[in-house]
């Protein structure tokens, strides 16, 4: 099978690694990719916002499956043009990539099928959205409506910081993304990310990761894409899995179908485990970055099948198995992120960091006169196994500390609540 995977972070390179492993794949190409992925993939120089530029490549190079590895493309419908001239890709449509690209939407699909989420309201004008926060009262949530790169979300401790969200979400800072804003409920609880591979009809749950989210050790500062993660979360109960595919993950595809926009393609619950069980954060409609470097090294079974499947709608004749082994993924990103990231310092020490019980993960990387080079924001993903998330941690810092990059910077503390746990229960 002629494959060709559109991204260039190190979720595509993840997927990337996973694919040349399938005894199914024939030609694989890449666009754009990063150097990481050029060790499996021929990389090419395609305008992916250009999407009959795509369908042209696909014809020339007789593509039979196209992998879409970010949101951007899926919300602005390539899977559309793709599937009209006849390209089978794994991905959603645009409108069923609303479930990421508009919480309004997702917020209302919920309330429609009695999906656990929190209570909310959706305004178009600031004075309305007001109101609401004072009747509500504080700790309270803001969130801009569209896809607004992470930063859209303020959980305001009080009603004057809810105020000035609001104000800045109507500003424009956020374009057409913040023309709707979504107020809802503060919950409490303990984050979880969930995967289901979909294919319209049937959902097979994908595993559990859990990331972190702030740049500063013990979860601090501003947000980022993701600082590290570890599969599988421990919060997620074999009981918790089959809740949140009962009450959220059914639900939703049933909601869809029913709507006559099926949903093919990876669906990510980021769920609130709260004392009264699964709670709807929101909706993605990919693969996380870093989750998906800490799920597929953990993945026993062949990735580009299961997606084949997927866009044949044959999930309900496949399943996926899992290695017992946690994974732990440490995000190594360049001075000045999540601000202005510095590029092009030189990372030295690559080659000899692996370990047999490592990965290493490239995102924002450049070679510059043969030398691997800073080019992004978060750069690389030192990805470590082991038979506990201590030791998984362990294989992973002992590989990023062979790293030589003065340009770059990563938490000490990914996994940090499991590991705390761990330690407990010995
Ligand atoms: P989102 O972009 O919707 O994932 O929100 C970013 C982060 O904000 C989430 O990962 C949560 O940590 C937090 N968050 C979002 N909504 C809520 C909520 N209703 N209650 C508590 N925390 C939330
Ligand atoms: N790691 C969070 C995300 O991919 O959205």
């Amino acid at each position: 099978m002629n494959v060709l995977l559109i991204g260039s972070g190190g979720r595509e390179h993840a997927l990337a690694w996973k694919i040349a492993a399938s005894p199914l794949l024939g030609m694989f190409y890449a666009a754009p990719g990063n150097p990481g992925i050029a060790e499996h993939a021929e990389c090419v120089s395609l305008d992916t916002e250009d999407h009959d530029a795509v369908v042209r490549f696909c014809r020339e190079r007789e593509i039979e499956l196209v992998l879409i590895g970010p949101e951007a493309p899926l919300v602005t419908g390539l899977t559309d043009t793709l599937i009209s001239a006849g390209i089978p890709v794994f991905g959603p449509t645009a409108d069923a990539a609303r479930l990421e690209g508009s919480k309004g939407f997702t917020k209302d699909l919920c309330a429609r099928y009695g999906i656990p989420t929190a209570a909310y309201g959706r305004f178009a004008d600031a004075d309305r959205a007001k109101d609401y926060v004072r009747k509500v009262g504080a700790p309270i949530v803001v969130k801009a409506d569209g896809l607004a790169a992470g930063k859209g979300v303020t959980i305001a401790m009080t009603e004057e910081e809810a105020y000035a969200a609001i104000d800045e979400c109507f500003s424009g800072v956020f374009g057409s993304a913040g023309a709707e804003v979504v107020i809802e409920e503060f919950l409490q609880g303990e984050e979880a990310s969930f995967f289901c591979l979909c294919d319209g009809k049937t959902a097979l749950p994908f595993g559990t990761a859990q990331d972190h989210k702030r740049v500063g050790e013990g979860d601090v500062g501003p947000n980022t894409g993701g600082m590290g993660a570890y599969s599988p979360a421990p919060v997620m109960t074999e009981e918790m899995v089959a809740r949140t595919m009962r009450e959220i993950i059914e639900p939703t595809l049933n909601g869809m179908a029913e709507m006559g926009t099926p949903f093919v393609g990876v669906l990510y619950a980021g769920l609130m485990i709260t004392e009264n069980g699964p709670s709807l954060i929101e909706f993605n409609v990919r693969f996380g970055d870093p989750e998906c470097q800490v799920l597929m090294p953990r993945l026993k079974d062949d990735l580009l099948a299961l997606m084949k499947g997927a866009v044949d709608g044959q999930l309900a004749h496949m399943s996926a198995r899992w290695r017992d082994e946690a994974a732990l993924t440490v995000v190594l990103a360049a001075n000045g992120y999540p601000g202005k990231p510095e590029k092009g310092s030189p990372i030295m020490g690559l080659d000899g960091a692996a370990f047999d019980n490592t990965q290493i993960f490239h995102a924002g990387t450049a070679i510059n006169d043969g030398r691997i080079v800073a080019n992004g924001g978060r750069v690389l993903n030192v990805t470590g196994l082991g038979e506990t998330v201590t030791k998984a941690r362990d294989a992973a810092y002992r590989a990023v500390d062979r790293i030589d990059w003065p340009g770059g910077f990563c938490r000490r503390d990914i996994g940090w609540r499991a590991i705390t746990r761990e330690a407990e229960s010995v």
